[in-house]
């Protein structure tokens, strides 16, 4: 009989970013970040070892069609790595369903190596604790190092392969909600691999950013420990704006946002005129998030709903780290 483990791990979206690594092999960010763990559009995934000696690769299927090129490169490399830390041969059979548009910056990189990783460890034996598994998931996709763990998470930028890891923060009291506006479902132009080798590589403000991102992350903690809504929405706003700001300064320059995007940022400035306390942060896609308490996020999305016509608008508050079934 083959051996099987299924997995399901929930998106984030980090409120201080990712934006850069320090070393591209073990992938090392250039600095923490920290996230808010969905409770919606889960990945399940389940990782079934072959025990055919003709089965010579790693096979998968994605929302069931088969993967191929770049995404089951990545997933066979990742494999690869699994392999070799359980001293097996083995190949396997990797079966992925994403409930969000896969590749629109909509972080289904981190629910998908987050529940692949957690699978992966099970069916080929590897018992690791929670920030081994992190540490294992951040080497497929950066962010999926957060969505090992549930509610608001901090992945340390740590000094080697072992201690970059995250690690999840108490919450003192904040009923935070994202609402995600999609406003493009469609897979994004650069894929953030790329993009931010090309930040790193050429932009003049990469070295300001990183200089940055440790205040932006000592001020958010104390906001969210002293729960304060306003501080916390306020500098999730304004570091999504510097990583933006710092990849547009790239050459070429790093653009994802399109002018629904920046309707949509109009959108949660009135919004906050009108009284409604929003703000708004983006990742490597046009999509706008939108950070608001968790009593507002219904009338909040009902709004980009009447002003964006026939888009798909998400609600979700603090989701469950990963975990398998
Ligand atoms: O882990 P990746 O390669 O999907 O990078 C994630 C980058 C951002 O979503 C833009 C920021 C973040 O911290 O999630």
């Amino acid at each position: 009989m083959s051996v099987s483990a299924t997995a399901v791990a929930h998106p984030n979206i980090a409120l201080i970013k990712y934006w850069g690594k320090r070393d591209e092999a073990m992938q090392l960010p250039a600095t923490g970040s920290l996230s808010l763990t969905l409770g919606i559009a889960p990945t399940t995934t389940t990782v079934t070892l072959s025990d055919d000696p003709k089965v010579a690769a790693d096979l998968g299927t994605l929302n069931g069609e088969e993967m191929r090129g770049k995404d089951l490169a990545r997933v066979q490399k990742f494999l690869d790595l699994v392999r070799e830390r359980a001293g097996s041969q083995a190949y396997a059979q990797v079966d992925s369903v994403n409930e969000i548009p896969t590749g629109a910056g909509l972080a289904s990189s981190a629910s998908g190596f987050a529940a692949l990783t957690l699978a992966a460890a099970k069916a080929f034996g590897l018992d690791y604790s929670k920030a081994e598994l992190s540490a294992l998931a951040r080497r497929g996709s950066g962010s999926a190092s957060r969505s090992i763990f549930g509610g608001l998470v901090e992945w340390l930028p740590g000094h080697d392969d072992a201690s970059s890891h995250a690690v999840e923060l108490d919450n003192p009291g904040l009923e935070l909600s994202l609402v995600v506006a999609v406003l493009s479902p469609g897979r994004k132009k650069i894929d953030s691999r790329a993009a931010m080798r090309q930040t790193v590589a050429t932009s003049p403000f990469f070295s300001a950013w990183v200089e940055q991102v440790p205040r932006d992350i000592e001020e958010m903690k104390a906001a969210i420990a002293a729960a304060d809504f306003t501080a916390v929405g306020s500098l999730a706003e304004a570091n999504a704006m510097r990583m933006h700001a710092t990849m547009l300064g790239a050459l070429p320059p790093v653009r994802y946002w399109n002018s629904d995007s920046v309707a949509a940022l109009d959108l949660v400035a009135s919004l906050r005129e009108e009284g409604t306390e929003c703000y708004a942060t983006m990742d490597a896609g046009p999509n706008v998030k939108v950070i608001c308490r968790s009593g507002d996020a219904e009338a909040i999305a009902c709004r980009f709903r009447s002003e964006f016509d026939g888009i798909d608008v998400l609600v979700s508050g603090s989701g469950p780290g990963a975990y398998l079934m």
